[in-house]
This record gives C-alpha cells, sequence and structure tokens, in this order.
C-alpha cells in the first residue's frame, strides 16, 4: 500500500507514541513567543526554551507534526521541491536519550515493516566531521554502524552539511545526522554520495543533537542537558513515498495544481507554465493557512502582513502569466481546505474570512496590476535600471511589494536600486508619522531599527533608576521615543546627582554589554503581575497582555517593538534631565556608536 502524507503523519506519531513519546499540539505558525521571527520556520521551534532546561509540562519525550513556513523560500518555489509552507514531523528528547537511541529509533521506523519499510540496503547517512567548536561524531558513527549500517554508506562532513545552527544569531544548535535513501539513479560522478545535491540520494530526516548553546559573542557553550531534535518533511518524504517526482505530485497538493491547469486552461503545461503553477499552487496553500492560523494575519504593509500580501500579488501575477484573467483565489482557497481539514478544523471555521481576505486582495491588486506592468514596461524603456523612486511609485501607486519590481527586472536583466528605495521608503514613513502626529502605541515615532533600540534602552532605564535610586516604586508616566533620542518622565521629587547619573548609566550599558535577549511572551494580567512585570495595571490592559523582558534584568507589559537583542543598542548617554511637574522628572538619553548609525 502506498504511504501517502496522512499515513505518513499517522505512522508517525503512532511509532514515537508507542515508545512514549507524549504528542504535543501543533503550535501557531506564528510564532506565539518570539518576536525574533516571523513565522514557525521548523517543527523545534516552539520548544527552543525547553531545550534550554525549561520543563515541559508534558515530559522529556515529545512528538508531533508542525505547520511551517519559511520566507526564504519564496523565490525559490517553482522546482520539483520548494514549498514555503510545509509540516515537518519531529521528535524530541529533552535531557532524556541522546544519540545511540535516537538513531536506533530513526533506523527502527525508517526499516521496520510495522512502519515505512524501506530497504534498509539503499539507506545511508551523514555525520559530523568535527572542527574547532565541536568534535568529530563518532558516537553517532558507532550508533549507525551498531545497526548494520556499513562504513562506505556513512560519510564525515563538515559544519556546512551536518550542524543546525540556531534560529536567529544566539540559541542551541548542534551537529546533526542526515538519513538518505538511493533513489537508483546513476551517480553524477565520483565524488557523488549523500548530501550530494543531484538526486540521487534523497534526503529522508534530520537528527539535531542539540548539545551547544551559541552565544551572541559567536562562542559554543555546553547546554546544561543534552536535547534531540528530529525532523522530517512530511510533503517532500510523502513525494518519494508515493514515487512521485515532485512534491507537487503528491496527493495533497497535486488537485490544487490540477485545478490551477483547469484555471488556466493548460492541457499539457509547457517547463514555464510549470513553474507559474506550482508557485501559485504553493502561494495559495500558504496563504490559506495564513490566513486560517489560530493567529491569523490579514495582508497589510508590514512584516507578516506583508509577507502574506507578498504571497498573493506573486499568485496574481504568475496567474497573469498563464492567461488567468477572473478571479480564482478563493476557489483554490475552498480545495486547500477540503484537503486538509480533517487535520486542521479552523481552516473550515475561518473560511468565510479566508475567502474574503483573499477575494479583497485579489480585487484590490487587479485594479492595479496591469496599469503598475504598463508603468514598469515604459520606465525600463527610458532607463537602464529602475532607480528607488520609481521603484518606490511602483509600491505606492500601483501596489508592487519591491520583490515583484525586482523579480520583473530580473526577467528583463535589469537592476533596481533597492537601498535607494528602502531610503525613499523610510523618508516616506516619517514624514507621513509626522504630519498625521500619528504615535504608536506607547510613544514610538515609528518602528525603524534606531526607535526600537531607543526603545529597549527605556526599558533598561526604568530599572536601573529603580534600583540606582533604591525606589521600586519608580514608574513611567510618559514616553516620547524617535530615531534620534529617548524622553522618560517618571515619577521622582528631586534632581539626580551626577553620581547618580553616572551610576545609572553604567547599570543600562552593562546589560548592553551582556548581550541579553529580548523576549515577549503573553500571558494574562494575573500572571503578568505574579511574574513581577512593571506596568500600570489599569483598565486598558485587555485580558492577555505581551510582557517585554530583557534577559533577567527587566520585564515590563509593553507593545512593543524592541530589537531582539541589547548587543544592538551602542552607548547609553543620559543627554539631560529635568523637572516637569510637582513630583514627574524627565530624562533625554541617546545611544552613541549604534551598529548602522
Ligand atoms: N531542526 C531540524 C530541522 O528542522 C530537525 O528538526 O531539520
Amino acid at each position: 500500500m502506498v504511504i501517502d502524507s496522512k499515513k505518513l503523519r499517522k505512522l508517525f506519531l503512532d511509532f514515537f507514541s508507542e515508545n512514549t513519546h507524549k504528542l504535543i499540539p501543533n503550535s501557531p505558525l506564528i510564532p506565539e513567543y518570539d518576536p525574533t521571527v516571523l513565522f514557525t520556520p521548523a517543527g523545534m521551534h516552539p520548544l527552543i526554551p525547553y531545550f534550554l532546561g525549561q520543563p515541559h509540562p508534558l515530559g522529556k519525550k515529545l512528538v508531533n507534526v508542525q505547520k511551517c513556513f519559511r520566507t526564504g523560500d519564496i523565490e525559490c518555489v517553482g522546482d520539483s521541491s520548494h514549498l514555503t509552507f510545509f509540516e515537518m514531523l519531529g521528535s524530541w528528547s529533552l535531557g532524556d536519550y541522546f544519540k545511540k537511541e535516537a538513531i536506533r529509533l530513526s533506523y527502527e521506523f525508517l526499516t521496520n515493516k510495522r512502519w515505512l519499510n524501506l530497504d534498509k540496503n539503499r539507506l545511508s547517512v551523514t555525520v559530523f566531521a568535527g572542527d574547532m567548536d565541536a568534535p568529530r561524531d563518532l558516537e553517532s558513527y558507532d550508533a549507525w554502524s551498531s545497526q548494520g549500517i556499513p562504513d562506505n554508506r556513512i560519510v564525515f562532513l563538515s559544519k556546512e552539511d551536518n550542524w543546525w545552527g540556531p534560529v536567529g544569531n544566539t540559541g542551541p544548535c548542534g551537529p546533526c545526522t542526515e538519513m538518505f535513501y538511493d533513489t537508483g539513479k546513476p551517480a553524477c560522478g565520483p565524488e557523488c554520495g549523500p548530501g550530494c545535491g543531484c538526486g540521487k540520494f534523497f534526503e529522508l530526516w534530520n537528527d539535531v543533537f542539540m548539545e551547544y548553546n551559541q552565544t551572541c559573542s559567536g562562542d559554543y557553550e555546553l547546554l546544561r542537558q543534552k536535547n534531540v531534535d528530529t525532523g522530517m518533511g512530511v510533503e517532500h518524504t510523502a513525494a518519494m513515498l508515493e514515487d512521485k517526482k515532485t512534491v507537487f505530485g503528491i496527493a495533497a497538493i497535486r488537485p490544487i495544481a490540477a485545478r490551477v491547469e483547469e484555471i488556466a486552461s493548460i492541457t499539457a503545461p509547457t517547463a514555464i507554465q510549470e513553474k507559474s503553477i506550482r508557485i501559485i499552487t504553493d502561494h495559495v496553500r500558504a496563504a490559506t493557512f495564513f490566513l486560517g492560523d489560530e493567529r491569523g494575519v490579514k495582508p497589510s504593509n508590514a512584516d507578516r502582513g506583508y509577507v502574506l500580501r507578498r504571497l498573493i500579488r506573486r499568485a496574481i501575477r504568475f496567474g497573469r502569466l498563464i492567461g488567468i484573467e477572473r478571479d480564482f483565489l478563493p476557489e483554490l482557497a475552498e480545495l486547500v481546505i477540503k484537503i486538509n481539514e480533517t487535520e486542521y478544523p479552523l481552516l473550515r471555521e475561518k473560511q468565510d474570512s479566508i475567502f474574503e481576505e483573499l477575494t479583497k486582495e485579489e480585487t484590490k491588486f487587479k485594479r492595479t496590476l496591469e496599469k503598475g506592468l504598463r508603468k514598469f514596461q515604459r520606465l525600463i524603456e527610458n532607463s537602464p535600471k529602475i532607480d528607488g523612486k520609481n521603484a518606490f511609485l511602483l509600491f505606492q501607486s500601483f501596489g508592487f511589494p519591491i520583490e515583484l519590481t525586482k523579480e520583473l527586472a530580473a526577467e528583463q536583466g535589469i537592476q533596481v536600486d533597492e537601498q535607494e528605495f528602502r531610503n525613499e521608503y523610510e523618508r516616506h514613513q516619517k514624514v507621513s508619522a509626522a504630519s498625521a502626529k500619528k504615535l504608536f502605541k506607547g510613544g514610538l515615532s515609528d518602528a525603524s531599527s534606531q526607535t526600537k533600540s531607543l526603545h529597549t534602552a527605556t526599558h533598561l532605564l526604568n530599572e536601573a533608576l529603580r534600583i540606582v535610586l533604591k525606589k521600586k516604586d519608580i514608574v513611567q508616566r510618559g514616553s516620547n521615543i524617535t530615531p534620534e533620542r529617548l524622553r522618560f518622565d517618571f515619577n521622582f521629587d528631586r534632581a539626580l546627582t551626577p553620581e547618580e547619573i553616572a551610576a545609572v548609566e553604567k547599570l543600562v550599558n552593562e546589560q548592553i554589554q551582556k548581550c541579553l535577549p529580548v523576549k515577549r511572551t503573553e500571558m494574562t494580567v494575573d500572571e503578568a503581575k505574579a511574574s513581577g512585570a512593571q506596568g500600570v495595571f489599569d483598565d486598558k490592559y485587555r485580558d492577555t497582555v505581551s510582557v517585554y523582558s530583557v534577559g533577567n534584568f527587566s520585564s515590563e507589559i509593553c507593545g512593543g517593538p524592541h530589537v531582539t537583542n541589547t548587543s544592538e543598542l551602542g552607548i547609553f548617554k543620559i543627554k539631560k534631565q529635568k523637572g516637569i511637574a510637582a513630583g514627574v522628572r524627565r530624562i533625554r538619553a541617546v545611544l552613541e556608536h549604534k551598529k548602522g548609525n
């Protein structure tokens, strides 16, 4: 019997459950506790705090299937294997078993008749070769040998292939061992082996041994516990098990691509048409999951909403390339929902808003797409490149994400001045923010990196004042932050002495130098109070609040945005202080030598 993606999920979850792993729920695609990434990029991502030692409520052995999205892959979609949205099967040991048992479990799942029943003679593996940071992984080598994998099918590779780095710049990481299946295709040359990208060796699974923490200075320190993190891509592995040449051929995806072909009246797609069909299929699938997520996103011009908008607009443009004139996104989304509703009932529950958002975006973009494409054509007829102002014009007047302009330009062999576009964009943001006198919640003028840095510095200042002035009830009375400086008002009834000013600066700068991570956590107001987070607890807070912590130094209820690590801040300096009302003082401060200034 063919194992399709639904069956594969079931087998994986059953196997690990039988081996006493507890099933953890699929987390939202939009991470709940980590502001440093826009989307969950891997099954392990929601588990990072537990690799670091926090006890997991379900124990030390876990399994799940996780919705994932990789923004970096948007432009890779179109070949036979890339998807932006995919599901990942994962199993974990949090300080329980390590390499030997992980490899035994992997081998059993892949080769045992009850499970995937793959031919063990076609299995080969790679292990970490060792370098200055970590030793050659002989323990994994021994474990594979004892399962009967001969030496010529165990290959040692360097960090580039056999190391899982942290998500972001810091965090849990470690060597990995990858499992490959020989497809039987001829070798591409004498060097061909597992890890070679020619297609002969199909990558099945990755077991990562998270035993290190990469610090912000780039060093590796041993974690308190040794963890195992395994990840298997559902669609990718299903393509192999269903004997399909591409992920777009599997039972869970093919009907969507087939519908695109139908809508475009294509019966035998050319290679170029095939690429468009794949892009539309992938992007509509991802957009449907975004809109139908527990923490759903809507199309917009910032952050997650922008990625969603980019996907939708890209699908529309590639639709146009294969001759689709009519609206088609909701119809495809219905198919995505139908295929996935058993595993993701929320998609069906949210179907109306999914269709509504897709229709709105489709109507809006199609209105300007034609005109924008004509404008683009005129621009390139008159100039050998698209300058920043024109790229901004295409963005603002015709809704072209900069990536779309770049893509169109690349097709014509033309450059786009992206830096100038970004400057233009920021300049425009500042002007409109100033003219509307619109301030972000908490007194931020914009969300530039300078402003975010000063915002994080404000949290450090707030805590430093409480410590230096030995007055626990110091609270914020007002705050206003621009890209140039912060202004912070607080309850205090006299001027600070020069020594106190120096002590506050020193304490803040010490925290900056410690490269402390800035983390956001959502909790109830009661939990926030109990955790000791700062904040004026009044009615303005809803039931759940977000709390930003800077290392263990400060913790405050706040809507953000912040930088992700204090190492981004530069040197903190107080420029002025004055009394602005009875019992209220104001401090103005800046960050000097900030990177990028
Ligand atoms: N973190 C590894 C991966 O995503 C294993 O789960 O491949």
